[in-house]
């Protein structure tokens, strides 16, 4: 039986037979808005809530920002701003791609400067989950398919090394479960869940469906999920007691 790691957000770990297999490196992909941030961080505050330390690298927006749209989004979590004062959630914002920015022109070399940078923070921070929301902002540094498939690479076997059990996300331009194209990237990571926007044309179903994990057994199902004020619920047909 594989170590596992509770995702603690109500459905997932139904629909995981029990969890993450730990130090496993997980793409979270969707379309614009699908909720990939936001997923993202409930995996982290449960883990702290569970004592768990985490480390959110968001490239997308400010760490300030990132707080007051979890709390918009989810009124009940009210241990947020004490876990992250107990250091229990750390955020870094995007300084940390902000120079190769800068250097394009040297991206492959940077980016391993970056990888590193990234190590230091998770080592000092002890983290035991990590996000990168979103890996698709490496894209932006590293022109070169075969670089950024290879840097990508790379930072996933540095966060499995570390014991890290990390949520990427990644941005899926067709979300549409019949259109789906996968990027050469996306099998490096050793899991992969996907959040559509399914139904009708008056109105979007969001649903979720997770295509691989890799060690460990899990719903081949597509389910429904809310953004609730407590946080994701996904309708998992699969119960507890399946297990
Ligand atoms: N209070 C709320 N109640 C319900 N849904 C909400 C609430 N606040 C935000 N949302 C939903 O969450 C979405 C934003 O989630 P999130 O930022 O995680 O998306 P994302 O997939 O990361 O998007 P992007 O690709 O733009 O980064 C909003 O578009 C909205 O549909
Ligand atoms: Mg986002």
């Amino acid at each position: 039986m594989a170590d596992l790691i509770k995702s603690g957000i109500d459905g997932m770990d139904s629909m995981l037979f029990g969890g993450f297999p730990r130090e496993n490196q997980i793409m979270v992909g969707g379309g614009p808005g699908a909720g990939k941030s936001l997923i993202a961080f409930e995996y982290i505050y449960r883990g702290a809530l569970a004592g768990e330390p985490g480390m959110i690298f968001a490239f997308d927006e400010e760490p300030k920002k990132i707080i007051s749209n979890v709390k918009g989004a989810f009124p009940n979590f009210e241990r947020l701003d004490g876990l992250i004062d107990e250091g229990l959630i750390k955020i870094e914002g995007r300084d940390i791609l902000q120079e190769a920015f800068n250097k394009y022109e040297q991206a492959g070399m940077e980016f391993g400067r970056i990888v590193a940078d990234m190590e230091k923070k998770v080592i000092a921070s002890g983290a035991k989950r990590a996000v990168v929301d979103s890996s698709s902002d490496f894209e932006l540094v590293i022109k070169d398919p075969i670089i950024y498939r290879r840097s990508m690479w790379s930072l996933a076997a540095n966060f499995r090394r570390l014991g890290v059990t990390t949520v990427f996300t990644s941005e899926i331009h067709n979300p549409d479960r019949k259109k789906l194209v996968f990027k050469p990237e996306h099998f490096i990571f050793d899991g992969i869940i996907l959040m559509y926007q399914n139904g009708e044309d008056s109105r979007r179903i969001p649903a979720l469906e997770i295509i691989k994990m890799r060690g460990h057994k899990h719903s081949f199902s597509t389910a429904p999920y809310e953004i609730t004020p407590n946080g994701f619920k996904i309708y998992s047909p699969e119960t507890i007691d399946d297990q």
